[in-house]
């Protein structure tokens, strides 16, 4: 994926997509929307500010046979409210004081393609009445107009809002809201999957230093875990728009945990993740702790995994935190491109050869559980 000097080399994603993430979480959603695109069905995604919402709805266009079409993205929090319905039905010449001539509306020139009603939460209640119509049976009126109009467009909402909640408070029509949540998807805040910040690191890094016209950052394996343990709590944007800075302010050097943590100084900093590390002063305890964390992670996930797999389909995301980790260089420090799966098979069969075949020995000698062990032997093919 990478040509830069970064090359984390994470292995096939949704590069085809245009989707970064393999976190279980995110698999999770690309698989629902790979069945719901084609069709006509409305969506509703819902997500913290900042997960990629207006991204996914772009994908569920681009996958869709509308994918010719228009897609517009209208943020309904964005547009007074008293223009509302004229900007997304449009007005006949004369409705109101300022209609000096007739004009179409967001829906008619999406006509045949997909909209995407971001902050829908943000959508006064008569303007509610008029969506749900278009919704029902593709007809309304522009402002101060008479006649029917009919589109065929496909609605996408999105919110980061509850709208459940709105509706109990009689904020948001209950007709509206199922009406659009035929199908929902939950995108995960990016504390929820920790395990795809270095290759939004990666990305980002690479397009902040073509848009900047700088050289690309290097990131040792201690900023990176900087940045994995902060909270992020503007979600991808945050982190997008941190990667910019760092490419403007400290241009060509290779980024290391001290410069990560002086810039994440001033940012708030309650960690919504299972812990948020002291300084200890003594790296190694540090890093022991944060490893042993993973691991509990990532048998968590294993246990979920197996009680989810009896009843529906496994959805395998064959990739951890651990493993992003693992991939960092330790010896090296500096992420630089290198034969790292060849490296490690050498590493694990001279391993199993001195211990004589002894798992749990080998797997304690590469600091790895037994489990991330057996993948590893699966995934480089050894025979045993
Ligand atoms: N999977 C992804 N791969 C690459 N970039 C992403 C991905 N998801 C989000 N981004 C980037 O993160 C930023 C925020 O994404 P987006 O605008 O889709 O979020 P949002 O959920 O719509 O936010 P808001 O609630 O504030 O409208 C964008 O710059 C987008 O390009
Ligand atoms: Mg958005």
């Amino acid at each position: 994926m990478s040509n830069g000097q970064i090359n984390m080399d994470f292995g096939p994603n949704y590069e085809e997509l245009d989707i970064i993430g393999r976190s279980e979480r995110i698999n999770e959603v690309v698989t629902i929307i790979k069945t719901i695109a084609p069709t006509d069905i409305s969506v509703l995604i819902a997500g913290e500010s900042g997960t990629g919402k207006e991204i996914f709805a772009n994908l569920i266009h681009k996958l869709s046979d509308r994918k010719n079409e228009k897609f517009i993205p209208i943020n309904c929090g964005a547009i007074p409210e008293g223009l509302i319905e004229s900007e997304l039905f449009g007005h006949e010449k004369g409705s109101f004081t300022s209609a000096s001539d007739k004009r179409k509306g967001y829906f008619e020139s999406a006509n045949n393609g997909t909209i995407l009603l971001d902050e829908i939460s943000e959508l006064p209640l008569p303007s509610q009445v008029k969506l749900l119509r278009v919704l029902e049976n593709g007809t309304f009126m522009r402002v101060g107009g008479s006649t029917n109009i009919k589109v065929d467009v496909r609605i996408i909402a999105a919110s980061n809002k509850d709208l459940a909640r709105m509706v109990d408070k009689g904020t948001f029509r209950e007709d509206l809201y199922f009406r659009l949540k035929a199908v929902s998807l939950e995108l995960p805040s990016l504390r929820e999957r920790l395990e795809d910040i270095p290759q939004f690191v990666e990305l980002f890094a690479k397009n902040s230093a073509e848009k900047h016209k700088r050289s690309q950052l290097n990131f040792d394996r201690d900023a990176i875990l900087e940045i994995v343990n902060h909270p992020w709590k503007g979600n991808i944007r945050e982190l997008k728009n941190f990667i910019d800075m760092l490419t403007v302010m400290e241009t060509g050097k290779i980024i290391i945990g001290s410069t990560v943590r002086k810039y994440l100084k001033g940012k708030p900093n309650t960690s919504h993740l299972p812990v948020k590390f002291e300084r200890l002063g003594e790296e190694n305890e540090r890093e022991l702790i944060f490893r042993t964390l993973l691991e509990i992670k990532n048998d968590i996930n294993l246990i979920k995994r197996y009680l989810f797999s009896t009843g529906k389909k496994e959805i395998i995301s064959d990739y951890s935190i651990e493993e992003a980790l693992e991939r960092l260089d330790p010896n090296q420090a500096i992420i630089t491109p290198y034969e790292h799966g060849d490296r490690e098979k050498k590493e694990i069969i001279d391993l199993l050869k001195k211990y004589r075949g002894n798992r749990r020995k080998t797997a304690e000698e590469m600091n790895i559980s037994e489990r991330t062990l057996y993948r590893k032997i699966t995934k480089h093919g050894i025979e045993l």
